[in-house]
């Protein structure tokens, strides 16, 4: 499988348990796709950063309605450290909650005069790209250095191609 494909796919994954989450399909626990099941894999992986310690669920948390998991940080400092531990990286914003992000439309601007859209508090992940907000903002994390943090796209690579050649057999 071509990297750009299994990045790909493994955006969309994302966006797909994303969706799940937000119809209310794994609170009510029914069963998930394979599809599904391998993005809930992703989004809860540890082994996905540097330090084998934050998964997407490190900040945004089920059970914290998908946003960070302190409510001191929540209050107060607002900020999550990254998967580097101890060297002051962190990034500057408070994670919003994961759960409507699918349902967000493509970043535009609006016939009532506003911009409307997009992931992140700035909509900068558009949508354009990949065709959905969701799935163009979840390139970000694994390889941000302030998140979890990993150094090459070329070892996201293998570590996705092994887990959906388990879940997916392909
Ligand atoms: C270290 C904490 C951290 C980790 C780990 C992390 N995020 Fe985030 N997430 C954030 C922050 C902070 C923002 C807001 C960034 C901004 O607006 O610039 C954010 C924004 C988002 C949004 C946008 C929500 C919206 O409605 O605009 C989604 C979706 C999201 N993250 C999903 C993920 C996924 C999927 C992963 C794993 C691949 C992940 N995050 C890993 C901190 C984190």
């Amino acid at each position: 499988m071509k990297k750009n494909t299994v990045l790909k796919m493994t955006f969309i994954f994302i966006a797909a348990i994303s969706i799940a989450v937000s119809a209310g399909i794994i609170g009510a626990e029914e069963a998930l796709t394979p599809v599904q099941e391998l993005g809930e894999q992703i989004f809860f992986d540890m082994k996905l950063s540097i330090g084998h310690n934050q998964s997407c669920a490190s900040c945004h948390t089920p059970e914290w309605g998908w946003t960070g998991p302190d409510s001191t940080v929540n209050n107060d400092v607002v900020v999550y450290e990254g998967s580097i531990k101890n060297d002051g990286r962190f990034g500057d914003r408070k994670p919003p909650s994961a759960a409507y992000a699918t349902q967000s439309p493509i970043f535009h601007f609006s016939r009532g005069g506003l911009w409307v859209g997009g992931n992140f508090w700035d909509g900068r992940a558009t949508g354009e790209k990949l065709g959905n907000p969701a799935a163009d903002q979840a390139q970000g994390p694994f390889l941000n250095p302030v998140e979890q943090g990993l150094c090459s796209l070329s070892g996201l690579h293998c570590a996705l191609r092994a887990l959906i050649r388990r879940s997916l057999g392909i």
